[in-house]
């Protein structure tokens, strides 16, 4: 066995007991006689394993009665279109935050939909920081206003929950989702793919607020009206059931973990000595994201040289350390540290980066 440690943006590391559970049941699954990938998603066993993950899910984030929680297909950037479609008409408008790429990318998905504004934009300074909320410029009477809780690329990230008054909070959880405690009944969405804190690509988790839906005056397609997902528990056409099957899976191995509050302790404790390590470098290393919203999932840092770049990832995969390359927007490198990176992860990181500027310094 070679596994390495994964520092992969997404698809992501998933928790090695969970890949060992589905490995043992590939076979034969829960009595079935078959995988779950081939057993009708109507059957008993699959219905009892979607419900279960939706029960755990509700628990560990302890999502109130009056919201619905979607196991969907499409990934986070068909919900940054299908939101919008589902929560107002063509002529009202919405308010988007804009604090690194994929808030920018939700606004793209939502333009042709509705009157959309750019309340507040980090954009000009490179998206190293969060404008302050009382120099965003919302609009009153706003749909919902749109923002980005973890910037994946940047690195930036929301330790609060933004006040906007009356006005449903959308945000896009796609790289925090689970990391820590959240005060679900604060939002009128939340949403987020499951390839990084959840389990395998192919499956978008919705938690809507259900008096929210349904008013939007659109003559939309069925499978674009969000509340026939509602009313057929996710299963108004054929979902995702492996990658639902292993989300459950991941629920269970979190649960076991102690909960998002004995996840954000552990991802606190990661996040420090990755940011301790770059900022006591001396420079070899830097991170320009402004301290306070510093990402504790995404890393991203730079080396002295751009030359740098290559022997480091060379070495560092030598190292047993893999998906370090930084997103092609920023170039450097991005340690993604989810949830399933143990600590030991981030330390065999750490020590692979001090002996590397050591030698080349
Ligand atoms: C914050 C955020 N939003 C949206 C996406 C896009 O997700 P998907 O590829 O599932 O549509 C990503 C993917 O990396 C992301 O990190």
């Amino acid at each position: 066995m070679s596994r390495a440690f994964n520092f992969s943006a997404g698809p992501a590391a998933l928790p090695e007991p969970v890949l060992r559970q589905v490995q043992e049941e590939m076979l034969e699954w829960k009595g079935e006689r078959a995988s779950v990938m081939e057993v009708s998603h109507r059957g008993q066993a699959f219905i009892d394993c979607a419900a279960e993950a939706d029960h755990d899910l509700r628990e560990l984030m302890a999502v109130p009665d009056d919201y619905a929680v979607l196991f969907m297909q499409g990934g986070a950037t068909t919900l940054a279109a299908l939101l919008p479609m589902n929560l107002a008409g063509p002529e009202q408008s919405a308010d988007y935050i804009l604090t690194g790429h994929w808030g920018e990318k939700a606004l793209e998905n939502a333009k042709p939909l509705l009157q959309t504004h750019v309340a507040a934009s980090a954009r000009d300074s490179g998206y190293k920081s969060i404008p302050l909320r009382d120099q965003w410029q919302l609009t009153p009477g706003a749909a919902f206003v749109h923002y980005t809780p973890n910037e994946t690329i940047h690195g930036v990230e929301f330790f609060d929950i933004p006040d906007v008054g009356n006005v449903p909070l959308v945000a896009d959880f796609s790289s925090n989702l689970l990391s820590r405690p959240v005060d679900v009944s604060r939002f009128g969405v939340i949403y987020g793919g499951a390839q990084k804190n959840l389990g395998p690509s192919g499956l978008v988790i919705v938690i809507v607020r259900k008096d929210l839906l349904g008013k939007h005056g659109r003559n939309l397609p069925p499978i674009f009206e969000l509340q026939n997902q509602v009313k057929n528990d996710s299963m108004f056409n054929t979902p995702a059931t492996f990658s639902w099957y292993v989300v459950g899976l991941v629920l269970k191995w979190l649960k076991a973990q102690g909960g998002t509050s004995a996840m954000e302790q552990q991802n606190r404790a990661k996040a420090e000595l990755l940011y301790s390590k770059i900022d006591k470098s001396g420079g070899f290393y830097v991170n320009s994201v402004d301290r306070v919203c510093r990402s504790r999932m995404n890393v991203p840092f730079m080396l002295p040289s751009a030359d740098l770049d290559k022997p480091f990832l060379k070495e560092a995969e030598a190292a047993g350390l893999l998906g370090l390359k930084g997103h092609r927007a920023l170039g450097g490198m991005r340690a993604s540290i989810y949830n399933a990176m143990p600590l030991a992860g981030v330390q065999a990181l750490t020590d692979f980066m001090d002996d590397f500027a050591r030698r080349n310094g």
